[in-house]
């Protein structure tokens, strides 16, 4: 059986990703710093899978301790979900935003390097296109402008791993590039808990859909698209998940640098959300209308046809199921992990 570190498996996507490889008889190494995440979601995966995590509290900066990980619990791959992600915040604190993502990636890859772990996929994101020339998005669209240091940091973590590889041909690396991951399991245990107020779409709807937040803030309805609202290709987190498992599954078929979109090809704009939630879940979101977001684009969604022919992943939920799923978690825990 393989063993599989996990970066930031704590977290949202990592919690969910921990969870599908242990379904799938892989062995799970969780290494996180727990600054944006919960041991509990480890705690509830554990529960759901009837099988056990091993767990590292620690940080990606600190290459003594991951070199020392990696020897001790033969890895075999890893997959690097850690990193700060709130665009907001990256916009206002650009050096902690570069710190912490960029030096923590050559730091695990340096690490990795040492212990000769040379197999490693990548929690990367669509922002790396920036803005796209056009729709659906393949991967061999040219990387863009991104519009806030989160953006550019993964842009650059990409192109690290890709010079790495250049360098030494004996490593693997998978560019998994996630669209717009929403939903949660649906057991309704493990989901996505954001600290503070959400910046993204799904969780202040579900938040509204609670009561925590009066209304939800639609940023702009004058884009060029179907009802003026932006359009995403909103991904259920269980299949971004089984994406990574199947990345894992094909490794030995992989060669070199490999990007792959994890992506559903369907594009469905905010009131899209609003109207399916309302429709799914019985509950009416509160809206307004409001100005564009600053560095929001009209539409992104991907074509994901590589996923299936290289590594035979297709994503199975619709955007019903992905909506129930997140409000069956919002409703179970409405203050997410905390008890
Ligand atoms: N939106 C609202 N109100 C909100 C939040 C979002 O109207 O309160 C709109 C946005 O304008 C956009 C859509 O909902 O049209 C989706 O916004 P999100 O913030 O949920 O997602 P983004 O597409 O902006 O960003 C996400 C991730 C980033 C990632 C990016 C890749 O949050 O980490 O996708 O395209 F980089």
């Amino acid at each position: 059986m393989k063993n599989i570190l996990i970066t930031g498996g704590a977290g949202f996507i990592g919690s969910h990703v921990a969870l599908e490889l242990l379904e799938s008889g892989y062995n799970v190494v969780v290494y996180d710093n727990l600054v944006n995440s919960s041991k509990e979601s480890l705690k509830r995966v554990e529960e759901l899978t009837d099988k056990s995590i091993k767990f590292y509290e620690g940080d990606c900066l600190d290459e003594d301790y991951l070199l020392e990980v990696l020897k001790n619990e033969e890895i075999e791959a890893v997959i690097h979900c850690a990193a700060l992600k709130a665009v907001g915040e990256s916009v206002k604190k650009p050096l902690m935003y570069y710190h912490n993502n960029i030096t923590g990636t050559l730091s695990l890859l340096s690490a990795m390097d040492k212990a000769n772990v040379k197999n490693i996929i990548f929690s990367s994101s669509a922002t790396v296109y920036g803005k796209p020339k056009s729709v659906p998005i393949t991967e061999d669209f040219p990387k863009g402008e991104c519009t806030n240091p989160y953006g550019w940091t993964k842009s650059m973590m990409e192109q690290i791993m890709t010079d790495l590889y250049t360098s030494d041909n004996s490593w693997k690396v998978v560019l998994l590039r996630y669209f717009n991951p929403i939903g949660a399991h649906k057991s309704g245990r493990i989901g996505e808990d954001p600290k503070g107020i959400p910046n993204n779409l799904l969780p202040y709807v579900t938040q509204v859909a609670i009561g925590k937040l009066p209304y939800l803030h639609v940023y702009g309805n004058d884009y060029d698209t179907k009802d003026g609202t932006g359009v995403r290709d909103y991904i259920h987190v269980v299949d971004l998940a089984k994406g990574h498992v199947k990345a894992i599954d094909n490794l030995s078929k992989l060669n070199g640098v490999e990007v792959i979109n994890l992506a559903t090809g369907k594009g469905y704009s905010v009131l899209d959300i609003i109207n399916t939630f309302e429709k799914v879940n019985g509950i009416k979101i509160n809206y307004k209308i409001e100005a564009r977001r600053d560095g929001d684009i009209a539409q992104s969604y991907a074509d994901a046809t590589k996923a299936k022919e290289l590594i035979g992943w297709v994503a199975q939920n619709g955007l019903e199921k992905m909506l129930e799923d997140s409000w069956r978690w919002q409703k179970n825990n409405p203050n997410g992990y905390e008890q």
